[in-house]
């Protein structure tokens, strides 16, 4: 230390003992920048003597000192000039390499001492060692960013809000599910992305305690609405985001449930039609035995039957009787026929032919029938010539099957309407046969494709109908459903597969 400072030689050697004792190392300069001291910590640290810093300005020092970077003179940039010039206390953060050639973080604090008219007499600078923090903070950062990269990339919609519902954060999947961009949540608040009330629906479960654990939403299926207000399927969980027991904001995680209920759909339909099949084929076994065994003695019955009604004439009193039981006699071979017809084995036998020319053919075989009494029918045939490949005898069976039920279905009066047309893209041909009549019973809904079920009076229907058409189209590759049922009328579909245009098919001519 200087002599020209006129400290008490008791009250220096005590600064002195504590100015040595700091844990860090620390030098004391002049206004005019020369080290008048330097503490044990600061030797240590710097490796070097006493002749190399004492007196010395802080720049020759530093040259000297190979692990301190010097600072620049610059009046803006010298924090000892700030010191100065504010008489406040400055800090600056530096990376400096040591010996061993790591990186050390240094927080260098210049403090001002004053005398007693209050102008600066020293300046105290201190290195302090903020490494550890350092390196801490960067693992936050590289957490942070992790973190951020785990978020945008979740195929998962990931949504935060505060606790006004002010979006706070919207990962990428959450921007294609929602419609919405990052510039659009300014203006938004959480409660736009469900339908009305939903929303509020959700925190009050959230803050349930008795729905999961308290502040967490169980996965839950739930409608969002869009930007283009398109209500979603969407699996979601949450969570409350707690700031010392408060609440501060919310989290959700959003999964689109539209092509898992698609599938689901498409599951359910596969498992109910193999459902059907199996039972029609069991029904079909059974009925081609009974019809079998039945057909014998049918067949003596009438036979045996129309030779006494030739033998006894017409005048005989017990005639009419006998008519009645070869009538019933006939009936029941027409039914024994059906289901000989519904329990075929054979393979349907397949050629292309245009779908409009099925509807003619099957309008042509039953036109001359009386059943149509006052029902109007009309033809809405695509103008497309649409090709299907399939049994166009099996199928003219069920295009009239289904005429006849919509002209029972209508008591006399209404409307049908046959409908060809064709969807391009999925290659698929249909036929539609709507009535305008009373339409088919919920309850009934699940049984009309079953054999021998029936609303009709007893020997009017055997109920054999839908069900043969059931099995008609599914060796013909194609489908058969309710597409629409109600007070206004029944819609019944018929679906095939297209059958692609060959151009061989141009010059050929066909029915
Ligand atoms: N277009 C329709 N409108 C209302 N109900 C219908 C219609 N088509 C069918 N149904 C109902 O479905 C039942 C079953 O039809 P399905 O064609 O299999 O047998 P059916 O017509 O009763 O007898 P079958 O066809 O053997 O003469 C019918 O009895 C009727 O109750
Ligand atoms: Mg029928």
């Amino acid at each position: 230390m200087s002599k020209n400072d006129n400290f008490d030689p008791i009250e220096i050697d005590w600064r002195l003992k504590v100015f040595d004792s700091l844990s860090f190392p620390t030098l004391v300069l002049r206004p005019d920048r020369t080290i008048i001291a330097a503490n044990a910590k600061f030797y240590e640290r710097s490796e070097v003597v006493r002749d190399d810093i004492l007196g010395k300005t802080c720049k020759e020092t530093f040259k000297k000192v190979d692990n301190v970077k010097h600072l620049s003179c610059h009046e803006i940039d010298c924090p000892l000039q700030q010191v100065l010039n504010t008489g406040k206390s400055q800090s600056i953060i530096q990376r400096n390499i040591s010996r061993k050639g790591e990186d050390i973080w240094e927080e260098r604090v210049f403090s001002p001492m004053f005398d007693e008219k209050g102008e600066v007499k020293y300046i105290i600078e201190s290195l302090r060692d903020i490494t550890a923090v350092k390196v801490l903070e960067k693992k936050y950062i590289d957490v942070r960013e992790m973190i951020d990269k785990v978020v945008q990339s979740s195929v998962s919609g990931i949504i935060a809000a505060d606790k006004t519902g002010k979006i706070i954060l919207m990962n990428e999947a959450a921007e294609g599910l929602f419609g919405y961009s990052t510039a659009d949540l300014e203006h938004c608040n959480i409660e736009d992305f469900y339908p009305k009330g939903v929303a509020r629906e959700i925190m009050k479960k959230l803050r349930d305690e008795n729905i999961g654990e308290k502040g967490k939403l169980p996965s839950t299926e739930v409608r969002i609405l869009t930007k283009n207000q398109e209500e979603i399927p969407v699996e979601m969980t949450a969570a409350i985001i707690y700031e010392e027991d408060k609440e501060a904001a919310s989290a959700a995680i959003y999964n689109d449930l539209r092509e898992k209920q698609a599938v689901q759909k498409k599951l359910e339909e596969a498992e109910s039609q193999l459902f059907q099949s199996e039972k029609l084929a069991s029904m079909g076994r059974l009925a081609a035995g009974v019809a079998h065994e039945i057909n014998n003695p049918l067949t003596s019955i009438l036979l045996y039957g129309n030779l006494m009604r030739e033998k006894l004439g017409n005048e005989h009193p017990l005639i009419s009787n006998l008519n009645y039981i070869l009538e019933d006699a006939e009936r029941c071979q027409e039914i024994v026929k059906n289901l000989l017809a519904y329990s075929r084995q054979k393979r349907p036998t397949k050629d292309v032919f245009y779908l409009n020319n099925l509807v003619g053919e099957s309008l042509r075989l039953i036109r001359d029938q009386k059943l149509f009494m006052n029902i109007d029918v009309v033809k809405e045939l695509d103008d497309y010539q649409i090709l299907v490949n399939a049994d166009k005898n099996q199928l003219c069976q069920v295009v009239i099957n289904l005429i006849i039920n919509a002209i029972d279905a209508m008591e006399g009066q209404g409307t049908i309407t046959i409908r060809t047309y064709r969807d391009r893209q999925a290659g698929k041909a249909f036929i539609e046969v709507a009535d305008t009549g009373p339409g088919i019973p919920e309850e009934h809904l699940s049984k009309v494709f079953d054999p021998f079920f029936t609303t009709k009076e007893l020997g009017k229907g055997t109920g054999l109908g839908l069900s043969m058409a059931y099995g008609i189209m599914e060796e013909n590759h194609g489908k058969i459903s309710i597409k629409e049922t109600g007070p206004q009328g029944t819609v019944i579909l018929l679906e095939f597969p297209e059958e692609p245009i060959s151009d061989e098919f141009h010059f050929m001519s066909i029915g």
